[in-house]
């Protein structure tokens, strides 16, 4: 299908973008520009390419408040001898000094170069970006997928790595883009001075100094635009972090840090309170919108300006039968921005991405409520039956939820017993979601859900009869709630679907864990029935911390739990993750391997009821994920690279600690997915 001009202009001022039409004649550049990348100090980037567009971002600030007028140019050739488009693009005080500028008639599957230069010819670095494939191509899709970068605690060393890796690629091989799924910032931010003991085995860096920021315990949070707009430059700042974004096209969605932490819909979350926030929400939305291009919706239709709807902090009392809050000035901070949307790559990738923040409903696990179910003989365990009974709330047992939900000797009252069932997408995204799948005639349908769609449980009913403290809950514990991994019922509803319209080649890949994770999608777990209906995976952070590294620094040495999380070994600095055991083959294989450190003894007692949805789980991984999507199999490959504590001054990025790659072949309708895990180098071994 080709876009008319019309309808092209149109789609640009949808998107915020101002638009400009390759030429098919090209032509030497005219335009005078000498690099100054300390005018463009965030770099330049490219966004939700097509496979006839992309639209390109710059960032070009002024001291006086008059707008500041740019070329941009456009090329097939790192040269600019053959230039193929040049447009003229505004940057004023209103945006930031950012701009957008969709670029269309391009080729598909094609590199292309961009820069951008003032009216003096002072210019921007190079960008290099790339067109997907025409919708008939079978040709084999390969992107990056990617989450989670910390540049308050961590070095972005992942980039660097992948860098390194596509420019010593075959033209084949190289990347198409990368897909960031979200926190792409962490609105929370220590100041060095706050935090002189650092955050694990990290140093704070300082990245960025609120002119409005709002102290909650020892860090900051963002309550401006302005602020926002703060973090994103302290973050475009990183070499690494910018160099990918001049060398690979993103596609981003935010998470919860692009907002606030624990915020959902419109709502923030500190200190057991949770307090209205439309103004943040907008404000936050606002800064995403002009720091990260892609196809995302606004509700105007102007090009340079983001056009904020004015809202106030109004209390959001009432909540529909989908758990939405109902108050207009939450709807209105919701609409926006529209962030969830569909790419295609060539005949066998549709990208379908989703929102997993703005449309929830309260997270149940996250009451203070259910507390109840935490206890300190168990840290972190919760018991299944629990999560999943609030999950479902009203609907919970076909409409008779429980009025108390036992644990142990206790009695707890079921506070969701009235709530609908747990939704983490809404009402109107899910329908659109399921229609995507629906209509998608793509060999590989690839949910990108920024969270983990993966159940994290373990199997405390098995432990010792001499064990210290006696398991309260009635069978496997889960790790708490927050994505569809114990949004049961929402799961469910999804997977159903996928397997009564006979969809195949369904695989969902996320973010938000801190952790590398592979295996299947099933709606349920023995007890109940194993059914996958797809392939599921995790990428693991790029450099924020993870569980491992938390639970180094922070678990009681002399607590009985601890060789479930760490196994300590005489003469190591350092544990191991035996946390990656538990998930995978339960508390048996995890205690014999903490205790003789024997493997293969250690997997002889596995419990293969525990993680049959399971086949590669590392809670200490940090890197980042590479999906090789061709007419007949999926290989998804995580590159791990050591914690990310210092800068690695080298090219490449640093050592590796493992590559491995996790094969399915596309399957028949009402076939099982199968997974193959391969270890290409490096150390694994804990993870399988
Ligand atoms: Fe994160």
């Amino acid at each position: 299908m080709t876009f008319s001009r019309r309808q092209f202009l149109h789609t640009a001022a949808a998107l915020g973008a101002v638009a400009t039409f390759a030429t098919h004649g090209a032509a030497a550049s005219k335009t005078s520009w000498t690099e100054r990348r300390d005018l463009f100090p965030e770099g330049v980037a490219s966004g939700d390419p097509t496979f006839d567009s992309v639209i390109l971002w710059t960032r070009r600030p002024s001291t006086d408040q008059k707008k500041v007028g740019l070329v941009c140019e456009v090329a097939d050739d790192a040269a600019f001898e053959r230039v193929v488009a040049t447009t003229h693009v505004d940057v004023s005080a209103e945006s930031d000094w950012t701009c957008r500028v969709l670029v269309g008639g391009l080729k598909p599957r094609t590199e292309y170069w961009y820069r951008f230069a003032d009216a003096d010819g002072a210019g921007s670095r190079v960008g290099r970006t790339v067109t997907a494939p025409a919708e008939h191509d079978a040709r084999t899709v390969r992107f990056a997928f990617v989450s989670c970068q910390n540049a308050n605690d961590g070095a972005q060393n992942a980039y660097r790595r992948m860098i390194f890796e596509d420019e010593h690629a075959s033209r084949e091989d190289q990347l198409g883009f990368v897909l960031h799924l979200g926190d792409f910032i962490y609105e929370l931010v220590w100041y060095p001075e706050d935090r002189p003991q650092g955050m694990y085995d990290r140093q704070m860096r300082d990245v960025v100094r609120y002119a409005n920021g709002e102290k909650h315990d020892d860090f900051y949070i963002p309550t401006t635009v302005d602020d926002y707009r703060a973090v994103y430059r302290g973050y475009l700042r990183d070499p690494e972090l910018q160099d990918a974004r001049a060398r690979f096209p993103f596609v981003p969605m935010w998470d919860n840090h692009e907002f606030s932490w624990q915020g959902w819909q419109s709502f923030q979350e500190f200190n057991e309170i949770t307090k209205p926030a439309q103004t943040r929400k907008v404000a936050a939305m606002q800064a995403w919108f002009e720091y990260l291009p892609a196809r995302v919706k606004k509700p105007s239709a102007g090009l340079e300006k983001f056009d904020a709807p004015h809202v106030v902090d109004a209390p959001i009392a009432h909540f529909d039968d989908n758990g939405l809050g109902t108050e207009p000035n939450n709807l209105a901070a919701l609409k926006s921005l529209t962030g969830y949307r569909v790419l295609r790559w060539g005949r066998n990738v549709d990208l379908v991405i989703t929102d997993q923040r703005s449309y929830r409903s309260r997270d149940p696990m996250g009451r203070k409520e259910a507390e109840a179910f935490s206890s300190k003989d168990f840290p972190q365990f919760i018991p299944e039956e629990a999560q999943q009974i609030l999950d479902g709330g009203r609907t919970y047992a076909a409409g008779h939820p429980p009025a108390v939900i036992r644990y142990g000797d206790k009695e707890v009252d079921n506070f969701a017993k009235n709530d609908p069932a747990q939704t983490i997408l809404g009402a109107e995204q899910k329908k659109w979601f399921l229609n995507q799948l629906k209509s998608s005639r793509a060999t590989w349908k690839i949910w990108g859900n920024t969270t983990a769609t993966l159940d994290m449980r373990a199997d405390p009913q098995n432990l010792p009869h001499d064990w210290p403290y006696k398991w309260p809950g009635a069978g496997y514990a889960g790790f708490g709630g927050g994505d569809h991994g114990s949004a049961y019922v929402e799961r469910g509803e999804i997977y159903d679907f996928v397997a009564h319209e006979k969809i195949t080649g369904f695989a969902t890949i996320a973010g938000d864990r801190h952790s590398f994770w592979a295996g299947y999608a099933s709606k349920g777990l023995p007890p109940q029935k194993f059914e996958p209906v797809g392939v599921a995976f995790v990428t693991g952070s790029i450099s924020a911390p993870g569980l491992v590294e938390a639970f180094e620094h922070k678990f009681p040495k002399d607590h009985p739990s601890r060789p479930l999380f760490l196994a300590d070994r005489v003469g190591k600095e350092k544990p191991e993750a035996s946390v990656n055991m538990l998930l995978r083959h339960g508390v048996r294989s995890c205690l014999d391997y903490a205790r003789n450190g024997d493997l293969a003894g250690a997997k002889a007692l596995s419990n293969p009821d525990n993680a049959p949805h399971l086949s590669f789980v590392d809670m200490g991984g940090h890197g980042y994920s590479i999906v090789r999507a061709s007419a007949d199999a999926l290989a998804v490959e995580f590159v791990c690279i050591p914690r990310p504590v210092e800068r690695s001054s080298g090219a490449n990025g640093g050592p590796l600690r493992y590559r491995v790659i996790n094969h399915a072949k596309l399957w028949e309708s009402g076939e099982r997915p199968l997974m193959q895990v391969e270890i290409v180098e490096g150390d694994a071994s804990l993870s399988t």
